[in-house]
């Protein structure tokens, strides 16, 4: 059997990140875990709890809270992945929302709730055979991961994808906004102070705009099996 290893996917939001993930854990039989989950779940409870508004983000209550967030992934063989719970509650779809969008940068970049997650995430990929997808994981979460895949693909055709799958899901809003969604986000998570996005030194990029699905995952496979080997 092949020795199992640590795979982490980094890159910008809505590059694919996570669906090249959940096929690459499925096709090695690994565990798949989505930290922007982890993230967006924070920013449910911050937005449920009114901590965080256009206004004003309280982030010292926030903070005080922490410890009443419990997050769980549950794997639903339905869907094939793992389920992001919120103190026991589903909270997959709402997650997904254009208001969480809008505020979990925000939230991603207080250094306490980083530091919960990254504990939590590094717990996760103890035994490693994972396949782990989010900003900092080949930085910061798994420095040590031996194999690092940053992907990229213009704002455009990120903003593209993105207003397909919301307007597919019923969302009303316009490819302006979405494409402004993802400017800004891009924007936060590469200046933020704490683990910013950037591309670790000894990970593989792959810019995905002109490729299909089935070309981004055998060119992410032949990176996986010549790591192996190694
Ligand atoms: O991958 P995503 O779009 O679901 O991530 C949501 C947000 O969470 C994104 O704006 C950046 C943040 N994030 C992060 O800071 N670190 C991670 N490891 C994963 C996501």
């Amino acid at each position: 059997m092949n020795k199992k290893i640590t795979i982490a996917i980094d890159g910008f939001s809505s590059t694919g990140k996570s669906t090249v993930a959940k096929q690459l854990a499925k096709e090695l039989g690994y565990v798949y875990v989505d930290t922007g989950a982890m993230y967006r779940a924070v920013t449910l409870y911050a937005l449920r709890k009114n901590f965080i508004s256009e206004q004003d983000f309280d982030k010292k209550a926030l903070v005080a809270d922490l410890p009443a967030v419990k997050l769980k992934f549950i794997f639903n063989p339905e869907v094939g992945f793992g389920e992001m719970y919120l103190n026991d509650e589903n909270i997959e779809k709402e997650i997904r929302q254009m208001e969480v969008s809008q505020y979990v940068s925000k939230v991603a970049a207080v250094p306490e709730v980083r530091e919960m997650l990254v504990a939590q995430q590094q717990e996760m990929g103890k035994e490693k055979g994972i396949v782990m997808d989010g900003r900092d994981i080949g930085t910061v979460v798994f420095p040590d991961a031996e194999l690092k895949i940053f992907m990229t693909a213009s704002a455009e055709e990120r903003a593209q994808r993105r207003f397909k799958e919301l307007s597919e899901r019923g969302e009303d809003v316009t490819y302006k906004e979405v494409l402004e969604n993802v400017q800004e986000r891009d924007l936060l998570d590469t200046t933020r102070k704490d683990s910013p996005l950037i591309k670790a030194k000894d990970a593989k990029e792959i810019d995905n705009s002109h490729l299909t699905l089935t070309g981004q995952f055998e060119r992410i496979m032949d990176l996986y099996r010549a790591t192996i080997t190694n």
